[in-house]
């Protein structure tokens, strides 16, 4: 068997979860199209609904009625969604809104100090249990703030942004290294002043209303990465992601590929809202281990857990270290991928920060404990494919998370 053929995906989740929050900035109705499909963009919808914004459907798209927020009658239910409670606590800060946040038993155990600790330095008054959820925050007047966060993450740092927008100074936060950047170059686009000088991105209030937009979503990455993944192990394979997002902050795993051996062509470059849609080919070869270290992490922190199957089929060793962030992912990811891999038959060995795997290892199928975790759950479904004998996942559904599609496009590539 070999993966060949063209596949299309659901908007990226990440630009999704900001379109829809950016649209209820707007003064007006803006139309979002192949919006992600995902339970966690639904989770982002729901709130904004229930702070007042009006969306609804129109044929394959959404209208976002946006332009004023109300204060929530309910708590605000952000299911298992980081992304939807870090960036909803520092918009609604911004927009002196009082609001609970709450979510399920994974997101509740999730460190909530990280966008805690500067949007209290902004001024916000607000309360958490032992910095996790609920979190409940306070209209407050909000000072702009000079940030220096100990972690590169897109979450905080667009909390602390998106805050800034209704603060009364300027704003700047450094980051240790870029992590994505949806949030700058999709404000930009808008019109909200906001500057970025290598690691450092400044912004101000806005002081006229955003103009409503129509956007198209670039298909996912992260989702197309199972694929490509798929792709990259499967001999004589020749797969055409279409249409994903071409944003080089998302891209790490494909220069990964390339650097394990494998043929990678990007094309077809579009530009849309200062976001680039690209089609990526990916075919396979022989894989080589490799070396992988903190300054990388950011743009692969979503395709850890495909990355390590991979390497288990790769020539030699890969050494992943720098990557302690996965530890406070939907599971924690370092344990999840040592237990599955190790059960499955590969060599691979825990670290705190990380994971060393020694390659190839002929896989056997086996009982995989998910957690629960949609991307550990796709990883070691595609593990199955090289695999001898078929995995048993604990749970499926919950790869509706972020990629409801993802069982039907593999039957039809396999
Ligand atoms: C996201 C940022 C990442 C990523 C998550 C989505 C975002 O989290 O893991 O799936 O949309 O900002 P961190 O920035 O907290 O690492």
């Amino acid at each position: 068997m070999n993966l060949t053929g063209e596949i299309f995906f659901p908007g990226d989740k990440s630009i999704s979860h900001r379109s829809l929050m950016f649209a209820a900035l707007c003064n007006g109705k803006s139309k979002i199209s192949n919006l992600s499909t995902g339970k966690d963009v639904q989770s982002t919808k729901n709130c904004l609904i229930d702070c007042g914004i009006k969306i609804y459907n129109e044929k394959s798209s959404y209208i976002v009625e946006g332009g004023k927020f109300i204060n929530p009658k309910k708590e605000l239910d952000c299911g298992n969604s980081g992304t939807t409670v870090r960036l909803l606590a520092g918009l609604l800060s911004g927009q002196n809104i009082n609001a609970t946040f709450v979510g399920d038993e994974s997101l509740s155990n999730r460190p909530m100090k990280r966008i805690i600790e500067p949007l209290k330095l902004m001024g916000l008054n607000c309360s958490s249990k032992n910095f996790t959820l609920p979190l409940k925050i306070k209209s407050s007047k909000l000072n702009g703030i000079n940030y220096k966060s100990q972690i590169a993450s897109a979450q905080v740092k667009s909390a602390v942004l998106l805050a800034a927008l209704g603060s009364n100074k300027p704003t700047s936060f450094i980051e240790p290294v870029l992590s994505r950047n949806h949030t700058e170059i999709m404000l930009k686009a808008l019109g909200v002043p906001i500057n970025t000088e290598k690691l450092k991105t400044t912004i101000s209030k806005i002081t006229k209303q955003l103009k409503p937009f129509n956007f198209n979503i670039p298909g996912d990455p992260s989702s197309a990465a199972f694929f490509a993944g798929a792709a990259s192990m499967v001999k004589n394979s020749n797969l055409v992601l279409k249409n994903i997002s071409g944003n080089d902050t998302r891209l790490g795993i494909f220069s990964i590929l390339k650097q394990m051996g494998v043929t990678v062509l990007k094309s077809n470059k579009k530009n849309i809202l200062g976001e680039k849609i690209i089609d990526i080919t990916v075919k396979n070869k022989r894989l080589n281990g490799i070396k992988i270290n903190e300054n990388q992490i950011p743009s692969i922190i979503d395709e850890i857990p495909i990355i390590a199957i991979i390497a288990s089929q790769a020539k030699g060793q890969t050494k992943i270290t720098g990557a302690k962030e996965l530890r406070y992912k939907e599971s924690d990811r370092i344990s999840s991928i040592v237990l599955n891999l190790k059960k499955m038959g590969a060599d691979i060995t825990e670290l705190e920060d990380g994971m060393i795997i020694n390659g190839p290892k002929k896989l056997k199928g086996t009982f995989i404990k998910t957690y629960h975790d949609h991307r550990i759950a796709m990883a070691f479904k595609i593990a199955s494919i090289i695999a001898d004998g078929e995995n048993q996942l604990d749970s499926i559904d919950c790869v509706d998370i972020s990629y409801p599609e993802f069982f039907e496009t593999l039957t039809k590539i396999t």
